[in-house]
Parts: C-alpha cells; sequence; structure tokens
C-alpha cells in the first residue's frame, strides 16, 4: 500500500474534476498524499537538496556527534545492567533547526548559497500552500480563500505563520532502540515536505498499520494538520505519522508548514454544520466535532502534549483559554 501520487499540474487542465477527486480522498482517507509536477523547478530543488547536505557537513554533522540522542544511546549501550529490548525514551534521533523570516539573522551562514536559496525556495512553498489550500476550500464547498482567511486571523493579511525546519536523520548504529522522530500528529495547518529521494524512514499509520511515505523523487509530499482536521470538522484527517532511524543512510527531510497565526481562532467552519439546525441536537458529520480555540492557547497545549493523543489536546486548548 502506498499513499496517493497525485499530478498537481493536470489541476488546471481537462482532468481538473479528477484531481480535485483525488486530492479530496487523499485528505479524507489519508491526511497525506504526494505532489508531482506541483511546479517547483527540479533546478531549484536540486540547488536545496546542495545546500541543506552541505550545511549539514559544515555546520551540524560535528555537533550531531556531541547531542542527546547519541549521549543516551552511548549510555544505554554501557549500562551493563539493561536489557535487550531497553529502548532510548523522549528523544529523536534527529538533527533539526527551523528558519523563518523572523530568524533569518540566525540562520546558517558558513554554508555557501544557504541562505539565497532557502530563501527561494521558501517563497515558492509558500505559494504551493496557499494553492492546496484553495483546492482543500474548493473541495470542502468553502468560499476561495476561506481557510488561509482563518489561519490570518480573519484579516487578509501577512499574520499566518510559515516556518520551514531542516531535518537530517543521520545513520544510526542501533535504530531499534531509538526513534528518528517519535509518532506524532501535526499542530498547524498545512505541511509540505520535500523528503530524501532515497533514504526511507517517514510512516504513517493507517487504519492500524505503519505503511512507509515511499520516497519519489523530487515529489512534495502534502499533509493535513490539527487545525485543518478541525476546519474542515473532521471531514481532513491529521493522522499519525513517525519517522524511523535507520541503520544506512542519512535522510534529509526539509519540512514546511503553513499555519495559522498565534492569534487566530480555528473552529469548524459554519458551512461545514447545518444551516438552521443551531441550538437543536445536531447528529453524524454535520454536529460541531471540535470546540472554539485560540491556536496560541493550542500551541501551549502541544509543547507538552506533542506525542500523546491529540484528542483531549483540543479540550485541554479549550480550558486554557
Ligand atoms: C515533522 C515531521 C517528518 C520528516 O517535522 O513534524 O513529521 O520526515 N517530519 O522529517
Ligand atoms: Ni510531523
Amino acid at each position: 500500500m502506498a499513499i496517493p501520487v497525485i499530478d498537481f499540474s493536470k489541476l488546471d487542465g481537462e482532468e481538473r474534476v479528477k484531481i480535485l477527486a483525488q486530492i479530496a480522498n487523499g485528505c479524507e482517507e489519508w491526511g497525506f498524499f504526494q505532489l508531482i509536477n506541483h511546479g517547483i523547478s527540479e533546478e531549484l530543488l536540486e540547488r536545496v537538496k546542495n545546500v541543506a547536505s552541505e550545511c549539514y557537513k559544515v555546520e551540524r554533522e560535528p555537533n550531531f556527534k556531541n547531542s542527546k540522542p547519541v549521549k543516551l544511546l552511548n549510555e544505554l549501550l554501557e549500562n551493563k545492567s539493561s536489557n535487550d529490548d531497553q529502548k532510548v525514551e523522549n528523544v529523536d534521533w534527529e538533527d533539526v533547526f527551523l528558519l523563518t523570516d523572523e530568524n533569518d539573522n540566525d540562520w546558517p551562514s558558513k554554508t555557501h548559497g544557504f541562505k539565497e536559496v532557502m530563501k527561494e525556495y521558501r517563497a515558492e512553498l509558500k505559494k504551493l500552500a496557499i494553492k492546496v489550500m484553495d483546492v482543500m476550500d474548493e473541495n470542502l464547498g468553502l468560499p476561495k480563500g476561506y481557510i488561509n482567511k482563518a489561519f490570518n486571523g480573519g484579516e487578509d493579511k501577512n499574520a499566518a505563520f510559515f516556518g520551514t525546519k531542516v531535518s537530517h536523520y543521520p545513520p544510526c548504529p542501533h535504530p531499534e532502540k531509538v526513534n528518528g522522530l517519535r509518532a506524532h500528529t501535526d499542530a498547524g495547518g498545512v505541511i509540505l515536505l520535500f523528503q530524501d529521494d532515497e533514504v526511507n524512514g517517514l510512516q504513517i499509520l493507517k487504519d492500524g498499520v505503519w505503511i512507509d511515505v515511499q520516497p519519489l523523487k523530487n515529489s512534495i509530499v502534502i499533509n493535513v494538520g490539527d487545525q485543518i482536521e478541525v476546519l474542515s470538522n473532521g471531514k481532513y484527517k491529521s493522522v499519525w505519522h513517525r519517522v524511523l532511524a535507520m541503520p544506512d543512510g542519512n535522510r534529509r527531510s526539509i519540512a514546511s508548514f503553513y499555519n495559522p497565526s498565534l492569534k487566530a481562532t480555528i473552529e469548524p467552519a459554519q458551512e461545514l454544520l447545518v444551516n438552521g439546525n443551531i441550538g437543536k441536537e445536531v447528529e453524524g458529520d454535520s454536529a460541531t466535532k471540535y470546540p472554539k480555540i485560540l491556536f496560541g492557547d493550542y500551541m501551549s497545549v502541544y509543547a507538552e502534549q506533542k506525542f500523546q493523543p491529540k484528542e483531549p489536546r483540543f479540550q485541554a486548548a479549550v480550558k486554557a483559554m
């Protein structure tokens, strides 16, 4: 079983209806799908891969050797009283840093071209995120721009958050003893992942089974975050996913996320609820399934509960309001 692969270039052609249906299916049944022919040039993607790998080698790898997961794994291996099935808990075998418009003074600076290339890449990915949200609006029967407007706190300005997480999952001598990235769902809106061409490790939970997100050269993997699940009143699924540590290969993964502003209030779109039933008991798909939450409050809860079940987070965030 493989997650859906969708040719985004066909959205504007004769097969538009089919492509819209494929994306709807990806959001409803999978929570994950891969876009090919997404409009980001291969030439830019090659440059992104080059600067990210170079940056890892020059600026990150020396520190990874002294990082917490490496130390904890070594301690576990040295501890004679530990048993064979003991794992290193509460850490990820991952090197990661975050790029935002606000922190660009702190971006890696020793890698030639890193900043220029990643700025260009982020601008392209942000445009793609907005296109994907527009398709979700259309598929859900919402006015064009609805999701983006909600993420901007109801105003058409630049309040929504766009971040890029640059990750590497280095080869691990004992992949059975540590997670690459522990299982979780993503807190925010739309996530656009540019994963490694070859090294796998990313898996999603589908119908109780972990399945691989198959590497596909220069595709962009899209997944639904918790806030899209809320806005769609549960029609779209923010699904569990994880990264396995791997014995061979250094897996590169660049995740960009288009999230609500911390000041935005997110709730199920009124258009998806049964009109005229306000105040009455409604059951089924059009009953409100999620509370109204300030995204900043949700993020405070998420910071503590990222690796725990998502449902209680919504209620906990309400209490924080
Ligand atoms: C994440 C995530 C997957 C990956 O950052 O939330 O799920 O492949 N990343 O790095
Ligand atoms: Ni994630």
